[in-house]
């Protein structure tokens, strides 16, 4: 029996994935660039063992069912097929957010199931090879490695995709990202099958693409400078290009809500009245604000007149994976 342990920090892309051009090896059509945040994470420990008759799969305590089980089978199938490991395992993953609502995260969960399974296999992968593995898993997991800002390089192959670190001075600690929840109860059309859909039908796809070296640029350059202004237009034009692409979709669909709309035009008006604040929104009605740490109490207090409090939850800059055990009960 062999067992670890990782802890993994969810990230929001400045400048998204959005589409595949390998489902297979979730190989993205376009590099993109986040911000690992501290309020939400998942710490995974991964079991193997002779004595296991099948995965079994424990989310925040409770046995999940088959096809939640299958997705992370798959994954680890990866590793399995890999390694010649014949074990099945059982996996124990529990998400820390901070509300129910709605925000557990497929980087933080793949990240550290990534991070878990290959200490329990004592592989000792660099940061490298494990970002490559949790993007198996899921694309924006590969950005998770890292604290702070990082970049997903798109490459060719499984070999050349992988997240990489953003030198930045620190300067992401100046930085806070509030979220303002919105449950809309509507069903929604998951990030997988909405890129890949997508990625199929929409009219907009290509000018998405043809715009996203240009704004990575962009955000590179204002991560260097510590450009605030210039980072937060160039993030909140990356989340509407990205948002436009599903409408022009077949069939059409759109993560906007009502609310999410409304609090999106309230960020334009307060920056119209001078506040540096921008929006971002990924594939789920809530809505991210980017702004300078030191403004923070300030739009918290301006929020707290027209959102409930309960709506808004605060959040900075994160760390990397931690590996927390790993550990050999019966090598
Ligand atoms: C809108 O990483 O969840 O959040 O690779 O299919 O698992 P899969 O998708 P996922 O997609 C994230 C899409 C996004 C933008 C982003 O995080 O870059």
């Amino acid at each position: 029996m062999s067992s670890g342990t990782a802890r993994a920090y969810t990230n929001i892309a400045l400048i998204k994935y959005w589409g595949k051009k390998d489902q297979a090896l979730v190989l993205p059509m376009n590099n993109s660039l986040s911000l690992t945040l501290d309020a939400f994470y998942t710490e995974t420990t991964v079991t193997f063992s002779d004595d296991f008759p099948a995965d079994q799969f424990y989310l925040d305590e409770k046995l999940q069912d088959q096809k939640a089980t299958a997705k992370i089978s798959n994954f680890l199938d990866v590793l399995r097929d890999k390694h010649q490991v014949k074990q099945f395992a059982t996996i124990k993953s529990q998400n820390f957010v901070p509300t129910a609502a709605g925000l557990a995260s497929s980087a933080s969960g793949l990240a550290a199931l990534a991070g878990a399974t290959s200490a329990a296999l004592n592989l000792n992968l660099s940061s490298q090879e494990l970002s490559r593995l949790a993007r198996r898993g899921s694309g924006s997991a590969s950005r998770s490695i890292y604290g702070g800002f990082a970049e997903w390089l798109q490459g060719t192959d499984d070999q050349t995709s992988y997240a990489v670190p953003i030198a930045s001075d620190h300067w992401e600690n100046e930085l806070t990202m509030l979220f303002m929840i919105v449950d809309d109860q509507e069903k929604a059309v998951s990030s997988r099958d909405g890129m890949q859909r997508t990625v199929e039908t929409s009219a907009f796809y290509q000018g998405w693409l043809d715009s996203v070296p240009h704004d990575l640029a962009k955000a590179k350059k204002a991560i260097h400078e510590k450009d605030f202004t210039a980072l937060g237009e160039v993030t909140e034009a990356s989340s509407l290009k990205m948002h436009g692409t599903t409408l022009a979709a077949n069939p059409p669909f759109t993560y906007w809500s009502s609310e999410s709309l409304r609090i999106m035009q309230f960020v334009q008006q307060l920056r119209a009245e001078g506040f540096a604040c921008y929006s971002t929104m990924d594939a789920g009605p809530n809505v991210k604000i980017l702004l300078e740490r030191k403004n923070e109490e300030q739009l918290i207090a301006t929020l707290k007149e027209k959102f409930p409090e309960k709506q808004l939850v605060v959040a900075h800059a994160g760390p990397g994976i931690e590996i927390l055990t790993k550990e050999d009960v019966n090598p």
